[in-house]
């Protein structure tokens, strides 16, 4: 018996590997995880094309109540279905470490994320620094930490990806221009000039999918542009090669 850790993909119910798929239709339960990112389709649409009931793991299914899952993949052959790839939002290493520490075998089957999407900017993958989230100023009005994280990060010239937050339960998904006006706000409070109107910053919407935007502009010019759907994101370039420079060109 297996708990299988599958990730889903960007888009829609196609995106899942051939293995992932197999693994699905043969599983004896099958649990999404669906708070910390968003897929284009519903997950009617999902269980329709897997031809298999799924049951959602909200918040606390998968940081609290893990334990059940883990436990029944003593038994069965349990699926948790993760969106972009199992490893690229920090809970799910804890639903794998669990299962080790129980004895309970485990197999990852990974797929595409955002962390690799971001790629198709022209922005070289290995030059990218830490990785930070914009969460709503409502829940951390003395909000810093992407401040922080972009100085470091332009300190060595590295770009900076920043992840923004999402309340899937309340349907809230924050914009590029609601992440813009946060890091203003940081500015503003803490003066010491990382972020202008004038810094060159790239706004991505929907990576993976048929519709997806990259714009690159001015902090000042991004804000203006309506992205669309969720989900969002925002990166800051650091040092760029020329060719580099040449590709992000594109997306003006
Ligand atoms: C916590 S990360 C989850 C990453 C996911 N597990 C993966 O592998 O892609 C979720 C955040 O990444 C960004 N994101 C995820 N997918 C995206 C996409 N297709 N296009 C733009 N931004 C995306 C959004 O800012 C979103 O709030």
């Amino acid at each position: 018996m297996t708990l299988y850790i599958i990730g889903l993909g960007l888009n829609g119910p196609k995106d899942i590997t051939m293995k992932g798929l197999e693994l699905v239709k043969s599983c004896d339960e099958v649990y999404l995880e669906r708070y910390t990112s968003l897929l284009q389709c519903s997950f009617h649409d999902l269980a329709k094309f897997y031809d298999k009931e799924i049951t959602l793991a909200d918040r606390n299914t998968s940081e609290q109540g893990m334990e059940k899952i883990v436990k029944q993949a003593k038994t069965e052959n349990v699926a948790f279905l993760v969106i972009g790839d199992p490893f690229s939002a920090t809970t799910h290493t804890a639903i794998f470490k669990m299962a080790k520490e129980n004895d309970v075998n485990v197999e990852v089957i990974h797929n595409s994320s955002i962390l690799t999407a971001i790629g198709q900017t022209g922005l070289q993958l290995y030059k990218f620094g830490k990785t930070t989230s914009i969460p709503f100023l409502d829940d951390f009005p003395q909000l810093e930490t992407p401040y922080r994280i972009l100085q470091q990060n332009q300190e060595i010239g590295a770009h900076t990806l920043m992840l923004l937050d999402i309340r899937v339960d309340q349907d809230q998904f924050m914009t590029v221009s609601q992440a813009i006006e946060i890091l203003e706000n940081i500015e503003s409070r803490i003066g010491e000039k990382a972020i202008n109107d004038e810094i060159l910053a790239i706004g991505c919407a929907r990576l993976g999918c048929d519709d997806f935007i990259i714009k690159t502009g001015t902090l000042k010019h991004l804000k203006d542009i309506d992205f669309g759907k969720p989900l969002h994101c925002l990166i800051i370039p650091g040092k760029m090669h020329f060719s580099e420079e040449e590709i992000i060109k594109m997306w003006t």
